[in-house]
């Protein structure tokens, strides 16, 4: 097997995530559905809350360090995780930081929000489709000033960015041999396609004879397919690994109305996480991968024979907005 660490030394990294990440067995969910189910809890990486966007800077941080940028701009919506992860990060490293906000300005401000607005970022609200044209205004202007910006889209989901859930991978594929354990599946919530994306790479490094699946909680399947296989791709081209699109499986079948827009079995999922496990859940990404994680178990996509692994990829803080 092919050694990651090698391969990313060329690569400057921050270790911003408190990793490895805990492993465990659910061990009352195992019970209920007569599967044996496993958890990833990279809700638990520690920076700023948690969840899998610290993976991704401690790429992008170090990517922009290395550049000499000392202004972070981001776009998300008002909710979003990776722009509150951003804010703590330009904070901790004495950046300045610029959020593009989808949503209108709330009367109060909540959940990621609220944070952004404690880590002082300045934020400008605008309507969903202007964010990008926001956003290269903002790059122009403050490059103009003199500044250096670092500019990265939703999710941070850059080729640089999923180097640091290809790492996740192999921690994963570590915590398997401690565990004693054989997992051949694996499901996590996909959106803006870098935490896939990087599991993928991590996958085809290694040569895991296993299968990833991305439940979308947004994106139609076959859209969020192509993205991840790009992103995964373009990533391993730094590096000189090139893999096959027949690794990447994508799920749209628990998506519901839209982002953001529980579905039934999300809210259940929330319930059972939190009921049976003591872990939660949010109600926009790992509430619905959840849900398809636990409908897998009913359907028997997910065998009694074989254990599987759900990645909890974090968001909680988005149950108190
Ligand atoms: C909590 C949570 N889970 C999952 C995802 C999906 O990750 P990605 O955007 O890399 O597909 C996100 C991304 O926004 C997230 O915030």
């Amino acid at each position: 097997m092919r050694d990651i660490q090698t391969l990313l030394s060329t690569f400057p990294r921050e270790n911003i995530s408190l990793v490895p990440t805990p492993f465990h067995r659910l061990k009352n969910l195992s019970h209920e559905t007569g599967c044996d189910l496993w958890i990833k809890r990279d809700d638990l990486t520690g920076f700023g809350f948690g969840g899998n966007k610290t993976r991704k800077f401690d790429f992008l941080l170090a990517d922009a360090k290395k550049q000499g940028c000392d202004t972070l701009i981001g776009i998300g919506a008002n909710q979003s995780n990776f722009c509150r992860i951003l804010a703590a990060v330009g904070s901790y490293f004495g950046m300045e930081v610029h959020l593009i906000l989808s949503g209108e300005k709330p009367e109060v401000s909540t959940g990621n929000l609220l944070i952004d607005h404690l880590l002082d970022a300045t934020i400008y609200h605008v309507p969903r489709l202007e964010r990008e044209s926001k956003a290269k205004a903002v790059c122009e202007t403050l490059t103009a000033q003199g500044r250096r910006v670092y500019f990265m889209p939703p999710g941070g989901s850059t080729p640089i960015g999923t180097l640091g859930y290809a790492v996740a991978f192999y921690e994963i594929l570590h915590d398997m041999k401690k565990h004693g354990v054989t997992i051949r599946h694996i499901i996590h919530a996909s959106s803006s396609a870098g935490t896939q994306a990087g599991l993928v790479l991590g996958q085809a490094i290694s040569g895991w004879d296993g299968k990833i699946t991305g439940i979308s909680v947004d994106v139609p399947e076959k859209e969020l397919t192509q993205a991840v296989y790009s992103l995964a791709s373009e990533a391993g081209a730094m590096m000189g690994i090139t893999l096959s699109p027949n690794l990447v499986h994508c799920d749209e079948n628990y998506i519901g109305k839209g982002y953001g827009i529980p579905t039934q079995a999300c809210l259940e999922a929330i319930k059972r996480f939190a009921s049976r496990e003591g872990i939660f859940l949010d109600k926009v990404y790992t509430g619905k991968g959840a849900s398809g994680f636990l409908d897998y178990c009913k359907t028997g996509k997910i065998s009694p024979h074989e254990p599987a692994l759900f990645i909890h990829t974090g968001g909680n803080i988005q149950l108190f907005e």
